[in-house]
């Protein structure tokens, strides 16, 4: 059955789009009924254009069939988004040209959005992760590679758990996982690992992406880097801590210095009364038992006293042995023998007095948890001049540091001591005390054989 050209003219205005018929100079021949109802009133098509739209329909007109995208004014105050399609009429005398124009703005405007949303994605400083239902990641942001030290390619198909530092256990991840799979949102705080296999701490908000028949399609993980924040955090409670052992010192000091002076002047008196040679012997003994205390005394106020930041003429050896007495009062530290050369005439360095004992008491102390357990335990001081640098030296024969750990130590939260019993921050801020006075501080261990740390300092001047 042949179709009628009526039949074919029903089609022409039962379309959708606005379609129009033009000669070579844009003039409107005909419009169809969508045309019309959206009250299309320019006599020359062109002029629904602007600025660039204008100039490409013009050439189009002297094109093959041709599509392009442009604003379209129905009238003044009427924009649409317009795909554009020109194509001449083959069989007409005068040069005729179908023109259909389809309206896309709210496609464009979804575009639009995304793209906006994609910039805005890209551009952020926080890093973004969008894993799937199956817990693979497939987006990551180039401030997610930034943090992590993974590049896109490394991250995307992998578990999340590719950047865990193990620190929070299956329970921890079980909670998560329930949670967000029941399309709710999950809020916390997370320690992860880089490539690198340094830390960093974040705070994380994981929602689930829900489509529009609310079926759970991912989950969008977005992450504030709080690494600084928290690093402040534990360096405050470590000097509070250093401080409440301060006032506790003092106020020990105190409580046991009173008793003291008495029973040293009870001694004396009761030395003098007595002929019992005995009796001397034995108050003699008493007599230098109450002197050790005093001098332990003495170094608990000295150390107790409120710090002081100011940058100095320091004797390091002056220092060593500070550190090295309180220490050596550690009930931990009985059963180590310790082997102390300190060169005499040793230059000063400048630094500041407290900060510098800080450092020989973390690395004596660490030494100290190294040598636990050992019955044969040492621990080595050595200080010397070598070239410009008043160089010291401690070793210990302890458990020593596994390689893969040689290069971590002075990461900060770096740290292999149960939990509760070390922060990690201890070398970390070693060294950056040091290095803030021009030195630098190396390590060198063997597993099983011991570890010696060595503080280089430029001498004063
Ligand atoms: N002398 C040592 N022998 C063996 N391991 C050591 C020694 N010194 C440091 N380490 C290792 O380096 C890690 C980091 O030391 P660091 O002093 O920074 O932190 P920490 O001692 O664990 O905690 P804290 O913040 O309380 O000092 C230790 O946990 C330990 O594994
Ligand atoms: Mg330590």
């Amino acid at each position: 059955m042949a179709i009628t050209q009526d039949s074919y003219k029903q089609v022409f205005h039962l379309l959708q789009d606005l379609v129009f018929i033009v000669d070579d100079t844009s003039r409107v021949i005909d419009m169809n009924s969508k045309a019309k109802q959206r009250k299309c009133a320019q006599a020359m098509l062109v002029d629904c254009f602007v600025e660039d739209g204008r100039s490409h329909f013009l050439q189009s007109l002297h094109n093959n069939p041709h599509v392009f995208q442009a604003d379209f004014y129905t009238s003044s105050d009427n924009r649409l988004y317009a795909e554009v399609s020109v194509a001449p009429l083959s069989d007409t005398k005068e040069k005729l040209f179908l023109i259909v124009v389809r309206d896309v703005t709210a496609q464009h405007d979804k575009e639009l959005d995304l793209l906006r949303f994609t910039e805005v994605i890209y551009r952020t400083a926080n890093p973004i992760q969008i894993t799937s239902t199956e817990g693979k990641m497939i987006f990551v942001n180039p401030a997610f590679e930034h943090i992590t030290g993974f590049t896109r390619d490394e991250l995307i198909g992998e578990n999340p758990n590719k950047i865990s530092s193990g620190k929070h256990g299956k329970e921890f991840w079980k909670k998560v996982w329930l949670k967000i799979n029941t399309g709710q949102q999950w809020v916390g705080q997370l320690q992860n690992r880089k490539k690198n296999g340094e830390l960093f701490h974040t705070d994380l908000v994981i929602s689930p992406i829900i489509d529009d028949r609310k079926k759970v399609i991912g989950f969008l993980g977005a992450h504030r880097d709080i690494t600084e924040q928290k690093i402040l955090e534990r360096q405050v409670v470590r000097s509070q801590k250093m401080e409440t052992f301060g006032t506790l010192a003092a106020g020990i000091a105190h409580e046991v210095g009173n008793p003291l002076t008495s029973i040293s002047s009870l001694v004396q008196v009761v030395q003098r009364e007595t002929e019992d040679d005995f009796v001397q012997e034995k108050l003699e003994l008493v007599k230098n038992q109450i002197n050790r205390i005093s001098k332990i005394i003495r170094e608990l106020v000295d150390f107790a006293r409120p710090s002081t930041h100011e940058v100095k003429d320091v004797s390091i050896n002056l220092v060593v042995r500070e550190a090295l007495n309180i220490v050596q009062y550690g009930k931990r530290a009985r059963a180590i023998k310790f082997n102390v050369a300190l060169e005499d005439d040793l230059p000063f360095v400048s630094a500041v007095h407290d900060q510098i004992l800080q450092v020989f008491l973390n690395i004596l102390m660490n030494a100290v948890d190294a040598s636990m357990g050992n019955p044969e335990s040492s621990i080595s001081v050595l200080t010397k001049q070598s070239d410009e640098k008043v160089e010291i030296s401690i070793s210990d024969n302890g458990t020593g540091i596994a390689e893969h750990h040689l290069g971590k130590v002075f990461d900060p939260f770096f740290t292999t001591k149960e939990v509760g019993k070390g922060t990690g921050l201890g070398l970390w801020v070693s060294l950056g005390i040091i290095r803030n006075f021009g030195g630098d501080i190396h390590v060198e261990s063997e597993l099983t054989k011991g570890t010696t740390f060595i503080v280089r300092m430029p001498k004063k001047g």
